[in-house]
Protein backbone atom coordinates (compact mmCIF):
# COMPACT_ATOMS: atom_id res chain seq x y z
CA UNK A 1 0.00 0.00 0.00
CA UNK A 2 1.41 3.48 -0.90
CA UNK A 3 1.19 5.89 1.88
CA UNK A 4 2.12 9.65 2.10
CA UNK A 5 2.12 10.53 5.35
CA UNK A 6 2.80 14.03 5.73
CA UNK A 7 2.26 15.31 9.55
CA UNK A 8 -0.33 17.83 8.78
CA UNK A 9 -2.30 15.25 6.73
CA UNK A 10 -5.50 13.21 8.54
CA UNK A 11 -5.23 9.26 8.66
CA UNK A 12 -5.76 7.43 6.09
CA UNK A 13 -8.01 5.82 8.19
CA UNK A 14 -11.96 6.56 6.94
CA UNK A 15 -13.82 7.43 10.23
CA UNK A 16 -16.73 4.67 11.44
CA UNK A 17 -19.70 6.47 12.10
CA UNK A 18 -21.89 4.14 14.77
CA UNK A 19 -25.72 4.89 13.77
CA UNK A 20 -26.80 2.64 16.84
CA UNK A 21 -25.93 5.66 18.60
CA UNK A 22 -28.09 8.10 16.75
CA UNK A 23 -31.13 5.00 16.53
CA UNK A 24 -30.47 4.49 20.21
CA UNK A 25 -30.30 7.84 21.84
CA UNK A 26 -32.42 11.29 22.24
CA UNK A 27 -31.22 13.65 19.03
CA UNK A 28 -30.39 16.19 22.04
CA UNK A 29 -28.03 13.77 23.86
CA UNK A 30 -24.29 14.95 23.91
CA UNK A 31 -23.43 11.46 22.38
CA UNK A 32 -25.68 11.85 19.63
CA UNK A 33 -24.37 15.52 18.70
CA UNK A 34 -20.51 14.13 18.97
CA UNK A 35 -21.25 11.24 16.85
CA UNK A 36 -23.86 13.71 14.40
CA UNK A 37 -20.51 16.51 14.36
CA UNK A 38 -17.96 13.68 13.50
CA UNK A 39 -20.32 12.22 10.71
CA UNK A 40 -20.21 15.69 9.19
CA UNK A 41 -16.66 15.90 9.68
CA UNK A 42 -15.67 12.87 7.47
CA UNK A 43 -17.32 13.43 4.73
CA UNK A 44 -16.42 17.09 4.80
CA UNK A 45 -12.16 15.89 5.38
CA UNK A 46 -12.60 12.44 3.23
CA UNK A 47 -15.67 12.14 1.40
CA UNK A 48 -16.80 8.72 2.51
CA UNK A 49 -16.91 7.05 5.99
CA UNK A 50 -17.44 3.91 7.12
CA UNK A 51 -20.89 3.96 8.98
CA UNK A 52 -21.38 0.83 11.87
CA UNK A 53 -25.60 0.14 11.61
CA UNK A 54 -26.13 -3.43 13.79
CA UNK A 55 -29.81 -3.68 11.70
CA UNK A 56 -27.12 -4.69 8.69
CA UNK A 57 -27.18 -8.46 8.42
CA UNK A 58 -23.99 -9.96 6.25
CA UNK A 59 -26.11 -12.89 5.46
CA UNK A 60 -28.90 -10.76 3.73
CA UNK A 61 -25.33 -9.36 1.57
CA UNK A 62 -24.09 -12.60 1.14
CA UNK A 63 -27.32 -13.76 -0.70
CA UNK A 64 -27.50 -10.99 -2.64
CA UNK A 65 -23.89 -11.72 -3.86
CA UNK A 66 -24.58 -14.90 -4.77
CA UNK A 67 -28.10 -14.22 -6.42
CA UNK A 68 -25.96 -11.17 -8.99
CA UNK A 69 -23.31 -13.79 -9.54
CA UNK A 70 -25.70 -16.06 -11.01
CA UNK A 71 -27.43 -13.09 -12.47
CA UNK A 72 -24.49 -11.91 -14.57
CA UNK A 73 -22.64 -15.20 -15.26
CA UNK A 74 -26.05 -15.88 -17.59
CA UNK A 75 -25.17 -15.92 -21.28
CA UNK A 76 -25.17 -12.42 -23.01
CA UNK A 77 -28.02 -12.69 -24.81
CA UNK A 78 -29.83 -13.93 -22.00
CA UNK A 79 -29.02 -10.50 -20.00
CA UNK A 80 -29.71 -8.20 -23.44
CA UNK A 81 -33.61 -9.17 -22.47
CA UNK A 82 -33.12 -6.92 -19.66
CA UNK A 83 -31.49 -3.67 -21.14
CA UNK A 84 -33.52 -0.30 -21.82
CA UNK A 85 -31.37 2.42 -23.56
CA UNK A 86 -34.42 4.00 -24.52
CA UNK A 87 -34.55 4.79 -20.75
CA UNK A 88 -31.05 5.84 -20.60
CA UNK A 89 -30.17 2.27 -18.67
CA UNK A 90 -31.57 3.81 -15.57
CA UNK A 91 -33.82 0.64 -15.18
CA UNK A 92 -32.51 -2.88 -15.27
CA UNK A 93 -29.25 -4.12 -17.15
CA UNK A 94 -26.12 -2.09 -18.70
CA UNK A 95 -24.02 -4.34 -20.28
CA UNK A 96 -20.17 -3.95 -20.26
CA UNK A 97 -18.17 -1.44 -22.25
CA UNK A 98 -21.02 0.72 -22.56
CA UNK A 99 -20.74 3.68 -19.63
CA UNK A 100 -18.02 5.99 -20.17
CA UNK A 101 -16.15 7.60 -16.76
CA UNK A 102 -16.73 11.10 -17.08
CA UNK A 103 -13.44 11.58 -16.24
CA UNK A 104 -12.05 10.68 -19.83
CA UNK A 105 -14.00 13.26 -21.36
CA UNK A 106 -14.03 16.10 -18.58
CA UNK A 107 -11.05 18.82 -18.49
CA UNK A 108 -12.17 19.75 -14.93
CA UNK A 109 -11.69 16.01 -13.96
CA UNK A 110 -8.46 15.67 -15.71
CA UNK A 111 -7.32 19.02 -13.96
CA UNK A 112 -8.01 16.97 -10.56
CA UNK A 113 -5.87 13.72 -11.87
CA UNK A 114 -2.84 16.29 -12.42
CA UNK A 115 -3.06 18.15 -9.03
CA UNK A 116 -2.62 14.67 -7.07
CA UNK A 117 1.01 14.24 -6.77
CA UNK A 118 1.82 11.42 -9.34
CA UNK A 119 2.36 8.64 -6.79
CA UNK A 120 -1.08 9.37 -5.80
CA UNK A 121 -2.43 9.09 -8.95
CA UNK A 122 -5.62 7.13 -10.27
CA UNK A 123 -5.02 4.33 -13.32
CA UNK A 124 -4.69 6.71 -16.85
CA UNK A 125 -7.98 6.33 -18.15
CA UNK A 126 -6.67 8.63 -20.96
CA UNK A 127 -6.61 5.46 -23.08
CA UNK A 128 -9.70 3.28 -21.30
CA UNK A 129 -13.31 3.62 -22.20
CA UNK A 130 -15.82 2.84 -21.90
CA UNK A 131 -15.65 0.98 -18.69
CA UNK A 132 -15.70 -2.67 -18.44
CA UNK A 133 -18.01 -3.41 -16.17
CA UNK A 134 -21.67 -4.37 -16.02
CA UNK A 135 -24.50 -3.32 -14.06
CA UNK A 136 -28.28 -3.65 -12.98
CA UNK A 137 -30.33 -0.84 -11.32
CA UNK A 138 -33.22 -1.94 -9.71
CA UNK A 139 -35.39 0.81 -8.61
CA UNK A 140 -36.18 0.97 -4.66
CA UNK A 141 -38.32 4.08 -4.86
CA UNK A 142 -41.47 5.33 -2.76
CA UNK A 143 -44.34 6.96 -5.34
CA UNK A 144 -44.14 10.74 -5.27
CA UNK A 145 -47.99 12.09 -4.00
CA UNK A 146 -47.81 14.43 -6.11
CA UNK A 147 -47.21 14.88 -10.40
CA UNK A 148 -43.24 14.70 -11.38
CA UNK A 149 -41.85 16.51 -13.57
CA UNK A 150 -39.41 13.78 -14.41
CA UNK A 151 -41.03 10.78 -15.04
CA UNK A 152 -38.73 8.92 -17.27
CA UNK A 153 -36.25 8.55 -14.16
CA UNK A 154 -39.12 6.42 -12.22
CA UNK A 155 -39.88 3.23 -14.72
CA UNK A 156 -41.03 0.15 -13.25
CA UNK A 157 -38.31 -2.63 -12.53
CA UNK A 158 -37.16 -5.69 -14.26
CA UNK A 159 -36.89 -9.38 -13.03
CA UNK A 160 -34.97 -11.56 -15.06
CA UNK A 161 -36.51 -14.44 -16.70
CA UNK A 162 -34.03 -17.42 -16.05
CA UNK A 163 -36.28 -19.91 -13.83
CA UNK A 164 -32.97 -20.48 -11.45
CA UNK A 165 -33.15 -16.52 -10.79
CA UNK A 166 -36.70 -15.08 -11.32
CA UNK A 167 -37.97 -16.08 -7.78
CA UNK A 168 -35.50 -15.15 -5.62
CA UNK A 169 -34.89 -11.83 -7.13
CA UNK A 170 -37.37 -9.23 -5.82
CA UNK A 171 -37.03 -10.36 -2.78
CA UNK A 172 -33.59 -10.39 -2.54
CA UNK A 173 -33.07 -7.48 -3.75
CA UNK A 174 -35.56 -6.08 -2.46
CA UNK A 175 -34.16 -6.80 1.32
CA UNK A 176 -30.37 -6.40 1.33
CA UNK A 177 -31.68 -2.67 -1.30
CA UNK A 178 -33.75 -1.73 1.82
CA UNK A 179 -31.34 -2.61 4.53
CA UNK A 180 -28.59 -0.16 2.31
CA UNK A 181 -31.44 2.26 2.27
CA UNK A 182 -32.40 2.72 5.80
CA UNK A 183 -29.08 2.85 6.75
CA UNK A 184 -28.13 6.06 3.94
CA UNK A 185 -31.28 7.41 4.97
CA UNK A 186 -30.96 7.49 8.66
CA UNK A 187 -26.92 8.33 7.82
CA UNK A 188 -28.10 11.51 6.21
CA UNK A 189 -30.32 12.63 9.18
CA UNK A 190 -26.74 12.42 11.15
CA UNK A 191 -25.19 14.66 8.87
CA UNK A 192 -27.79 17.20 8.62
CA UNK A 193 -27.25 17.50 12.40
CA UNK A 194 -24.03 17.55 11.99
CA UNK A 195 -23.79 20.36 9.63
CA UNK A 196 -26.17 22.54 11.87
CA UNK A 197 -29.33 21.78 9.41
CA UNK A 198 -32.65 20.41 10.61
CA UNK A 199 -32.20 16.19 10.92
CA UNK A 200 -34.71 15.74 8.23
CA UNK A 201 -33.16 18.18 6.27
CA UNK A 202 -31.92 15.96 3.64
CA UNK A 203 -34.02 12.75 4.27
CA UNK A 204 -37.58 14.77 3.55
CA UNK A 205 -35.61 16.02 0.41
CA UNK A 206 -34.96 12.59 -0.53
CA UNK A 207 -37.92 10.72 0.51
CA UNK A 208 -39.28 10.22 -3.32
CA UNK A 209 -35.80 10.15 -4.73
CA UNK A 210 -35.63 7.74 -7.65
CA UNK A 211 -32.54 5.58 -5.35
CA UNK A 212 -31.35 2.65 -7.18
CA UNK A 213 -29.48 -0.44 -5.89
CA UNK A 214 -26.88 -0.36 -8.80
CA UNK A 215 -24.94 -3.41 -7.83
CA UNK A 216 -21.81 -3.78 -10.46
CA UNK A 217 -20.36 -6.89 -12.52
CA UNK A 218 -16.55 -7.48 -13.15
CA UNK A 219 -16.28 -10.60 -15.38
CA UNK A 220 -12.91 -11.66 -13.74
CA UNK A 221 -12.57 -14.47 -16.12
CA UNK A 222 -11.91 -12.09 -18.80
CA UNK A 223 -10.54 -8.83 -17.06
CA UNK A 224 -8.25 -10.15 -14.10
CA UNK A 225 -4.59 -8.82 -14.99
CA UNK A 226 -2.75 -6.19 -12.83
CA UNK A 227 -3.75 -2.73 -13.06
CA UNK A 228 -6.83 -3.70 -15.31
CA UNK A 229 -9.59 -0.51 -14.88
CA UNK A 230 -13.05 -2.27 -13.96
CA UNK A 231 -14.07 1.09 -13.06
CA UNK A 232 -12.72 4.51 -14.06
CA UNK A 233 -11.91 7.30 -11.95
CA UNK A 234 -15.01 9.74 -11.44
CA UNK A 235 -17.40 10.80 -9.07
CA UNK A 236 -21.14 9.42 -8.62
CA UNK A 237 -23.93 11.86 -9.78
CA UNK A 238 -26.56 10.96 -6.80
CA UNK A 239 -26.93 12.39 -2.99
CA UNK A 240 -24.96 9.49 -0.99
CA UNK A 241 -23.68 6.42 -2.27
CA UNK A 242 -23.96 3.55 0.13
CA UNK A 243 -22.06 -0.27 -0.70
CA UNK A 244 -22.15 -3.51 1.53
CA UNK A 245 -18.28 -5.37 1.55
CA UNK A 246 -17.77 -6.58 -2.21
CA UNK A 247 -15.68 -10.06 -2.34
CA UNK A 248 -13.02 -8.52 -3.77
CA UNK A 249 -10.82 -5.98 -2.80
CA UNK A 250 -10.00 -3.09 -5.56
CA UNK A 251 -11.86 -0.07 -4.51
CA UNK A 252 -9.84 2.92 -4.33
CA UNK A 253 -11.21 6.21 -3.06
CA UNK A 254 -9.47 9.66 -2.70
CA UNK A 255 -9.86 11.71 0.20
CA UNK A 256 -10.29 15.62 -0.41
CA UNK A 257 -8.07 16.74 2.30
CA UNK A 258 -5.51 14.47 1.64
CA UNK A 259 -4.79 13.94 -1.92
CA UNK A 260 -4.05 10.21 -0.77
CA UNK A 261 -5.60 6.98 -2.51
CA UNK A 262 -7.06 5.09 -0.01
CA UNK A 263 -7.58 1.29 -0.86
CA UNK A 264 -11.22 0.85 0.98
CA UNK A 265 -11.43 -1.85 3.47
CA UNK A 266 -14.94 -2.53 4.93
CA UNK A 267 -14.71 -4.63 8.25
CA UNK A 268 -16.44 -7.89 8.39
CA UNK A 269 -20.07 -7.84 10.38
CA UNK A 270 -22.66 -5.14 9.91
CA UNK A 271 -20.34 -2.19 8.02
CA UNK A 272 -20.87 -0.41 5.30
CA UNK A 273 -19.21 2.19 3.31
CA UNK A 274 -20.85 5.57 2.88
CA UNK A 275 -19.11 8.06 -0.32
CA UNK A 276 -20.28 11.89 -1.21
CA UNK A 277 -22.15 12.93 -4.35
CA UNK A 278 -22.66 15.75 -6.66
CA UNK A 279 -25.54 16.21 -4.81
CA UNK A 280 -24.44 16.34 -1.57
CA UNK A 281 -21.70 18.89 -2.93
CA UNK A 282 -24.17 20.90 -4.78
CA UNK A 283 -26.37 21.56 -1.81
CA UNK A 284 -23.62 22.21 0.62
CA UNK A 285 -21.92 24.65 -2.30
CA UNK A 286 -18.74 22.52 -2.24
CA UNK A 287 -18.28 21.99 1.84
CA UNK A 288 -18.61 18.47 1.17
CA UNK A 289 -16.78 17.38 -2.05
CA UNK A 290 -18.17 14.22 -3.79
CA UNK A 291 -15.57 11.85 -3.63
CA UNK A 292 -13.33 10.54 -6.61
CA UNK A 293 -12.80 6.66 -6.74
CA UNK A 294 -12.18 4.03 -9.38
CA UNK A 295 -12.15 0.09 -8.92
CA UNK A 296 -8.82 -1.89 -10.59
CA UNK A 297 -7.59 -5.33 -10.53
CA UNK A 298 -4.88 -5.11 -7.28
CA UNK A 299 -2.40 -7.63 -6.00
CA UNK A 300 -5.12 -8.27 -3.30
CA UNK A 301 -8.15 -8.57 -6.24
CA UNK A 302 -5.59 -11.50 -7.82
CA UNK A 303 -4.74 -12.92 -4.48
CA UNK A 304 -8.78 -13.11 -3.55
CA UNK A 305 -9.39 -14.72 -7.23
CA UNK A 306 -7.07 -17.33 -6.59
CA UNK A 307 -8.01 -18.15 -3.07
CA UNK A 308 -11.67 -18.33 -4.26
CA UNK A 309 -10.42 -20.68 -7.27
CA UNK A 310 -10.10 -23.22 -4.74
CA UNK A 311 -12.56 -22.38 -1.93
CA UNK A 312 -15.17 -22.21 -4.07
CA UNK A 313 -14.40 -23.88 -7.29
CA UNK A 314 -18.56 -24.37 -8.71
CA UNK A 315 -18.76 -20.62 -8.28
CA UNK A 316 -19.07 -17.66 -11.33
CA UNK A 317 -16.01 -15.55 -10.81
CA UNK A 318 -17.61 -12.25 -10.93
CA UNK A 319 -16.89 -9.28 -8.52
CA UNK A 320 -19.87 -7.59 -7.43
CA UNK A 321 -20.10 -4.62 -5.84
CA UNK A 322 -23.06 -4.34 -3.50
CA UNK A 323 -23.79 -0.57 -4.36
CA UNK A 324 -26.82 1.51 -3.27
CA UNK A 325 -27.68 5.24 -5.03
CA UNK A 326 -29.35 7.65 -2.91
CA UNK A 327 -30.95 9.97 -4.43
CA UNK A 328 -32.85 13.60 -3.68
CA UNK A 329 -36.21 14.12 -5.25
CA UNK A 330 -35.94 14.67 -8.97
CA UNK A 331 -38.16 17.96 -8.53
CA UNK A 332 -36.25 19.14 -5.53
CA UNK A 333 -34.83 22.45 -6.44
CA UNK A 334 -31.49 22.30 -5.78
CA UNK A 335 -29.95 25.21 -4.76
CA UNK A 336 -26.28 25.51 -2.24
CA UNK A 337 -27.68 26.22 1.66
CA UNK A 338 -26.30 30.14 2.42
CA UNK A 339 -25.22 28.96 5.81
CA UNK A 340 -22.89 25.80 4.30
CA UNK A 341 -21.73 27.92 1.16
CA UNK A 342 -20.33 30.38 3.67
CA UNK A 343 -18.78 27.42 5.39
CA UNK A 344 -16.99 25.90 1.79
CA UNK A 345 -15.57 29.58 1.12
CA UNK A 346 -13.53 29.00 4.46
CA UNK A 347 -12.15 25.64 4.03
CA UNK A 348 -11.42 26.84 0.51
CA UNK A 349 -9.44 29.44 1.76
CA UNK A 350 -7.80 27.15 4.45
CA UNK A 351 -6.81 24.68 2.24
CA UNK A 352 -5.36 27.16 0.21
CA UNK A 353 -3.13 28.55 2.92
CA UNK A 354 -2.11 25.04 3.76
CA UNK A 355 -0.53 24.87 0.36
CA UNK A 356 -3.39 22.38 -1.00
CA UNK A 357 -4.56 23.94 -4.67
CA UNK A 358 -8.48 22.71 -5.01
CA UNK A 359 -8.36 24.20 -8.73
CA UNK A 360 -11.18 26.67 -9.84
CA UNK A 361 -14.03 26.94 -7.85
CA UNK A 362 -16.94 24.84 -8.99
CA UNK A 363 -20.26 26.84 -9.35
CA UNK A 364 -23.52 25.97 -7.97
CA UNK A 365 -26.36 27.62 -9.79
CA UNK A 366 -30.35 27.13 -8.65
CA UNK A 367 -31.22 23.97 -10.52
CA UNK A 368 -33.79 21.02 -10.13
CA UNK A 369 -32.15 17.58 -9.62
CA UNK A 370 -33.99 15.81 -12.21
CA UNK A 371 -32.01 18.65 -14.81
CA UNK A 372 -29.12 18.01 -12.54
CA UNK A 373 -29.04 13.95 -13.44
CA UNK A 374 -30.05 14.28 -17.04
CA UNK A 375 -26.71 16.95 -17.45
CA UNK A 376 -24.57 14.37 -16.05
CA UNK A 377 -25.92 11.52 -17.35
CA UNK A 378 -25.12 12.87 -21.24
CA UNK A 379 -21.22 13.09 -19.69
CA UNK A 380 -21.23 9.60 -18.93
CA UNK A 381 -22.60 8.63 -22.63
CA UNK A 382 -25.59 6.69 -21.15
CA UNK A 383 -28.19 9.23 -22.05
CA UNK A 384 -27.63 10.42 -25.96
FE1 LIG B 1 -19.09 5.24 -8.64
Amino acid sequence: MTSESQQSQPSMDLPIIDLDVYLNNPPTSPLVQAECSRAASALITYGALLLHDSRVSEADNDTFLDLLEDYFAQPEEDLKRDERPELSYQIGVTLENTEKPKCAVDEPCLDVIQRLDPSQRPLDISAHSPDPKARFFWRMVELPPYETQFPGLNADNITPDAAHIKERWAPTMNQWGSSMKNAVSKLSEMAALGLGLEADYFSNAGRYGPHLLAPTASDLNKYSSLDTILAGFHTDLNFLTIHGRSRYPGLNIWARNTGSRIPVKIPQGNYLLVQAGKQIEYITGGLIKAGYHEVVVNERTIETIERRKVEFPDRPLVRISSTLFWHLNSDFDLVPVPKLAERADKVREEQARLGRDEGEPARYPPTKVGYQVQDELKHIALMA
